[in-house]
């Protein structure tokens, strides 16, 4: 999922990088920690715009990590350029990781259990005028991919909205701190908001099949998770949308979207 997240929100990553190559003209990062790196797509990204830096990646998930160093090999990031650090970073913070002059974290704090405690021991662990870099979306953060009315066999309109408005709640108690505002929470912990910036996504078909498949995958988690939330008519249209041999099939859709955004926060420790 957050290689295809990656693959198809490429342009906008782009965006950013350009945007904070610029607001860190004056002192490109040496020392980069890219904070629950999933995959690596920001570690990477950011090790092609700084040429001179270094990273640590830290996740607690092994096989994430796992992942993030065979695309390092992949992409010839792999001679000494990125580290891996697996550690709960709701537990005690990783021992050396300081004097950074670039903490990366992109849709993570949101999962953190205290993120007011998280961003004090970023900000200890930042060199003064270090920055982070916080990457959050809103509350409800999967794309959106149909039209309204997805034509006749399926349905009435609206199936995509009636989806996330069901698993509305469920989502808000599971990642509470999902759209939350960062930049009151970044200057009480301490920082100093350098900027600020809303990337609103829409991409148009046609698009790349990868748009496709990421849009199966974000439906059929739904589905799973919606089986007892949504009325017969609509589980019916998303089990049509998600077989893949049937003339449904959301794979062979040429009205997909994807509609999303991310906000930016960029911070400095004074
Ligand atoms: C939504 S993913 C984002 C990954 C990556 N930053 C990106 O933008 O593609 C969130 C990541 O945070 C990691 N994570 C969540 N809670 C964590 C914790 N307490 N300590 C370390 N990593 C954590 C997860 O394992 C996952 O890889």
């Amino acid at each position: 999922m957050l290689e295809l997240d990656a693959e198809v929100l490429q342009d906008y990553l782009a965006d950013l990088m350009d945007w904070l190559v610029e607001l860190t003209s004056d002192t490109p990062p040496r020392r980069i920690l890219d904070l629950g790196a999933g995959t690596g797509t920001g570690t990477r990204a950011l090790l092609r715009r700084f040429a001179d830096a270094e990273a640590v990646a830290v996740d607690m998930s092994e096989s994430m990590l796992g992942r993030l160093a065979d695309r390092a090999r992949e992409s010839g990031l792999a001679d000494g350029r990125v580290r891996t650090v697996r550690a709960n970073l709701d537990e005690e913070w990783p021992a050396g990781l300081d004097s950074l002059d670039l903490v990366w974290a992109s849709a993570s704090l949101h999962h953190m259990a205290d993120p007011d405690r998280s961003l004090r021991e970023i900000l200890a662990a930042v060199a003064p005028g270090g920055r982070l870099v916080v990457v959050e979306m809103d509350a409800s953060p999967f794309p959106r991919f149909l039209p309204d009315d997805l034509g006749p066999g399926l349905g009435r309109p609206g199936v995509e909205e009636r989806c996330y408005a069901a698993v509305a709640d469920k989502h808000a108690a599971a990642v509470p701190h999902l759209g939350d505002d960062w930049g009151t929470r970044l200057t009480r912990a301490g920082f100093t908001v350098e900027a600020e910036r809303r990337f609103v996504v829409h991409l148009k078909s046609p698009l790349p099949a990868a748009a496709g498949r990421y849009a199966r995958a974000i439906l059929a988690r739904l589905r799973e998770h919606l089986a007892d939330r949504l009325d017969a008519d609509d589980v019916t249209v998303l089990d049509k949308l998600l077989d893949d041999d049937g003339p449904y099939s959301i794979l062979r859709r040429d009205d997909l979207t994807v509609r999303t955004s991310r906000s930016v926060w960029v911070a400095r420790r004074p």
